[in-house]
């Protein structure tokens, strides 16, 4: 396969400190608690993902006000197989409907639509969908909202490294260029810059193999809220928090 090299849009924080100041330009949201907000209502898990899913709506709506440029969800983990047919089921037949039904509004909104993760693997009709969206919304100049489908950091790393393999025995790459700029221009997210903060919903304090590479530097916030409970002003006081923060990126204040 054929791998032209990328160009580097960034470059991980020790090296290029970003710079920007207040809040985050990057937020990546771990979307947890769905399933427990269904049992405590005595519904089945379908009903807290499709709770969720207007969750997703709200806090896109709220980025442009809060100055989030780029907001990157974990809706379908490479893990995520391994729940009840009928879950995966559910949850598929969701992101097909919801990128149905909410293409046009990202466009009126000026949304810009990316997915990452490991494609082959979901079926031809999301993937169609899928390419629809990215295409329809690419002059989009607003938010960019990029979705984390059938993801795995580990994943990606391991899909990036081959095509890297890829172009270093096909003489495109010298082994000696691989390295932190190099390297990222292979995964997934290589248009998009490094998260600011990590927000990771219904109390685990874990990231789940999310954005291993691109986290390096991030903030992480763990809240308890479930993720269909999530509200608009609650981002808003981890932005405000955020912004109180300083990021030193492993250097010396001065
Ligand atoms: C984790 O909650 C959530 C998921 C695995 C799915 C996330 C999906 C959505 C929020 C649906 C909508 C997304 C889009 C983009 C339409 P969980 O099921 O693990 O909850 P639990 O830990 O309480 O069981």
């Amino acid at each position: 396969m054929t791998q032209t090299p990328r160009p580097i849009t960034r470059t991980t924080g020790m090296t290029a400190p970003r710079e920007f100041t207040g809040g985050p330009r990057h937020i990546a949201i771990i979307m947890d608690g769905n399933g427990r907000w269904a049992t405590q209502r005595r519904r089945p898990r379908l009903f807290g993902h499709h709770a969720g899913a207007r969750r997703v709506r709200e806090v896109v709506e709220a980025c442009p006000e809060l100055g989030v440029k780029y907001l990157t969800i974990f809706a379908f983990s490479t893990e995520n197989w391994k729940r009840t047919q009928v879950e995966v089921a559910g949850l598929m037949s969701l992101f097909r409907r919801y990128i149905m039904k909410e293409m046009q509004a990202f466009v009126k909104e000026n949304v810009r639509v990316r997915f990452i993760g490991d494609r082959p693997r979901l079926d031809a009709k999301l993937r169609g969908l899928m390419d629809e969206a990215e295409a329809l919304t690419a002059h989009c100049t607003g938010t960019n909202l990029t979705i984390a489908l059938n993801y795995g950091g580990r994943d990606e790393v391991a899909r990036a490294t081959q095509r890297l393999a890829q172009d270093v025995a096909a003489g495109r790459l010298d082994p000696a260029d691989v390295n932190e700029e190099t390297l990222p221009r292979y995964l997934d997210t290589h248009v998009l810059p490094d998260p600011d903060l990590v927000i990771r919903t219904s109390g685990e304090a874990r990231i789940s193999n999310f954005l291993l590479w691109q986290s390096a530097y991030a903030e992480y916030e763990f809240v308890d809220t479930l993720w269909p409970d999530f509200s608009k002003d609650e981002l808003r006081r981890l932005v405000e928090a955020y912004g109180g923060r300083e990021r030193r990126f492993g250097a010396v204040p001065v």
